[in-house]
């Protein structure tokens, strides 16, 4: 009985296997290929621009940097996806494209932690801004929207 048990999870484990190997051929995700800067903010200070960049720029600009791990599948797909999304709805390599939502919003989804992503601080530890780092980045944003 254990023999048999311990035979089908084998045969699963190297299904599993196959199946990784297999999709690493799919091409979605793999063009890491960042567009070209098209036109920046005018930052109210560089002190905000680096705040951004530390936090925002990965998903909401043209100058992501991808990570080795977003070379593999099925990861590569999620975060090709989350870049792709972020850029849509705002880029700041595009700031023609516009901001998305209303400036009393962005306090709300700094502070409340939905940006940056949790899954993103997780691999990236130093994106993560202290109390007064958010604050300098809300209010450095809304002024440099302000301009
Ligand atoms: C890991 C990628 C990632 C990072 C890093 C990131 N964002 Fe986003 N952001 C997204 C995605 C994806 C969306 C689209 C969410 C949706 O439409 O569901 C988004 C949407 C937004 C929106 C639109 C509002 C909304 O809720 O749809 C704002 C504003 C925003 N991000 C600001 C920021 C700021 C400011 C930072 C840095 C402090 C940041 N983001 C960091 C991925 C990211």
């Amino acid at each position: 009985m254990t023999k048999k048990i311990i035979k089908i999870l084998s045969i699963l484990v190297i299904i599993g296997i196959v199946l990784l190997i297999l999709i690493q051929f799919i091409p979605y995700g793999k063009n890491h290929t960042n567009p070209p800067i098209i036109s920046s903010p005018n930052w109210d200070s560089p002190q905000t621009q680096q705040l951004a960049k530390r936090a925002c720029f990965d998903c909401h600009s043209n100058e992501t940097v991808w990570p080795w791990y977003s070379k593999i599948a099925p990861v590569s797909w999620l975060l090709y996806h989350d870049v792709a999304k972020g850029r849509s709805r705002l880029n700041f390599s595009d700031w023609s494209s516009g901001w998305p939502i209303e400036s009393g919003e962005l306090a709300v989804v700094i502070n409340e932690g939905e940006m940056p992503p949790a899954q993103y601080l997780l691999m990236h530890p130093s994106a993560r801004l202290n109390a007064a780092e958010k604050d300098q980045l809300i209010t450095g944003l809304l002024n440099t929207l302000n301009r």
